[in-house]
């Protein structure tokens, strides 16, 4: 059987699919927010560039030669008798594991495009008790969204890679840029948009500090999908005699570009029409509802067109954070794809209800431990643990395991002169990077 390949567009679109997700638009403004804005946009951007692009060279570098699976992958790649490097493979779960919260908030997602029609927030206050309540009180409509995100994702997974994840992904992204683009173009005509311009660049040294540095590269890791095995799994179906420096350039810079007019967008409105620069989880949820409201029905329009490229973002990263596990027990298994894509989809629709409950005023307790609930705990050991702990083993892997002439073979003519640079950065300032946040998000080191 001829293995589906994506197109070079194609591979760009899902990757950057993958990469500009709801840590784009729903994570991204309020860490700034919350980190002062212009000082962590840089920090960002310098670890965007330093390390982000690193790594999704490797990740690319390992997939494209791998051809299978992350576990087979791994397991191809390393020298002989050091079977242990299979393992890394599993870094694949953490994908699974992001989608039991990831599934839930598109559901939130979906919920606001449909109440944005014909309803919107008149006050913050009002905004933050309908969040509060659909969070906290209402099981039945989150139940009802989630169940439909889980179709939908499930259904383009058991597609494959050209007829679901490509074919999905050459709608869902233009319409998504189309969209952004068209708020980012009025945002540009109003007052506030130069005070939000100035918030995001202008940098306030003061906010700058290691813990600042650490969420940098953390979300530098997750926004650009790293760490996963996504990126990896799709560069296993990259046409033969693609330049992976040119792929990993055009989704970093679509990310990157996707985030930053994404935060613009919203600072302008935010400032504009409400009440600042919010912080938090809510800002797009509480803060950005009672903004649209000040715009009349225009607000409406937006708002209902806000939350779909939203949607979008989130859907077309889903399937690329189930797609590695499914694409482990069709190779390894030998499992039939709509088997693989069921079976990996009901995992995480079944434990996202768990997630989805511990939120709610009567269950919280009974799935709280320590200080998080359910929910905010796979967000931590996803991001705290699994994601870093990715990002080091595929840089140590491509850096000291693989043979380096195997390397140099396919990535010298690519990156040029570069490519020293390239492989210091993988051997030595990656893995100090990962360590150090891991390390500090866990609370080890202050
Ligand atoms: N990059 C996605 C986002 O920014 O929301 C999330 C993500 C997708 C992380 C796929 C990791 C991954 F493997």
């Amino acid at each position: 059987m001829k293995l589906a390949r994506f197109s070079r567009i194609g591979f760009i679109l899902a990757a950057a699919g993958s990469a500009v997700g709801l840590g784009n638009i729903w994570k991204f403004p309020y860490i700034a927010g919350e980190y002062g804005g212009g000082a962590f946009v840089l920090v960002y951007l310098i670890t965007v560039v330093l390390i982000g692009f690193s790594i999704m060279i490797a990740e690319m570098l390992i997939g494209y030669l791998g051809r299978k699976d992350t576990v087979t992958s791994f397991e191809e790649l390393a020298p002989k008798n050091s079977g242990m490097w299979k393992y890394a493979g599993l870094q694949s779960l953490a994908g699974l594991f992001v989608m039991i919260y990831y599934s839930v908030v598109i559901g939130w997602i979906f919920n606001y495009i449909v109440t944005s029609l014909s309803f919107l927030p008149a006050t913050v206050q009002e905004a933050e008790s309908t969040f509060n309540a659909m969070l906290h009180t209402d099981i039945a409509t989150q139940l009802f969204y989630h169940t439909l995100a889980f179709i939908w994702i499930t259904y383009v997974l058991t597609k494959g890679i050209k007829g679901g994840i490509e074919k999905m992904n050459m709608v869902l992204m233009p319409a998504l840029m189309l969209i952004l683009l068209g708020m980012f173009t009025y945002a540009t005509t109003l007052d506030a948009f130069g005070q939000a311009f100035e918030f995001m660049f202008s940098p306030d040294w003061s906010k700058i500090d290691s813990n600042a540095f650490v969420v940098a590269v953390g979300h530098a890791f997750f926004t650009l999908s790293l760490g996963m095995g996504a990126i990896m799994t799709y560069s296993a179906s990259m046409e033969k005699g693609s330049n992976l420096v040119t792929n990993a350039f055009w989704v970093v810079f679509l990310d990157t570009v996707i985030a930053i007019v994404a935060g613009l967008m919203l600072f302008t409105f935010l400032y504009q029409y409400g009440a600042g620069p919010a912080k938090g989880p809510g800002l797009v949820f509480i803060s950005l509802p009672a903004a649209f409201f000040e715009m009349g029905i225009i607000g409406n329009i937006f708002a209902v067109l806000f939350f779909i490229a939203l949607a979008f973002a989130g859907l077309t990263s889903s399937v690329s954070l189930v797609e590695p596990m499914v694409q482990y027990f069709i190779d390894r298994f030998k499992w039939s794809r709509l088997k693989a894509s069921l079976l990996m989809g009901l995992f995480f629709y079944l434990i996202g209800i768990i997630a989805l409950l511990s939120n709610i005023d009567s269950y919280r307790e009974a799935l709280t431990w320590g200080e998080k609930n359910f929910f905010d705990w796979v967000d931590y050991v996803t991001a705290a643990i699994m994601l870093p702990m990715g990002g080091l083993v595929m840089a140590v892997f491509v850096g000291f395991v693989m043979q380096k002439q195997r390397v140099e073979a396919i990535m010298k003519p690519q990156l040029g002169f570069a490519f020293e640079a390239w492989y210091f950065s993988l051997r030595y300032i990656t893995p100090v990077a990962m360590f150090v946040v891991m390390l500090s998000l866990l609370g080890i080191l202050e």
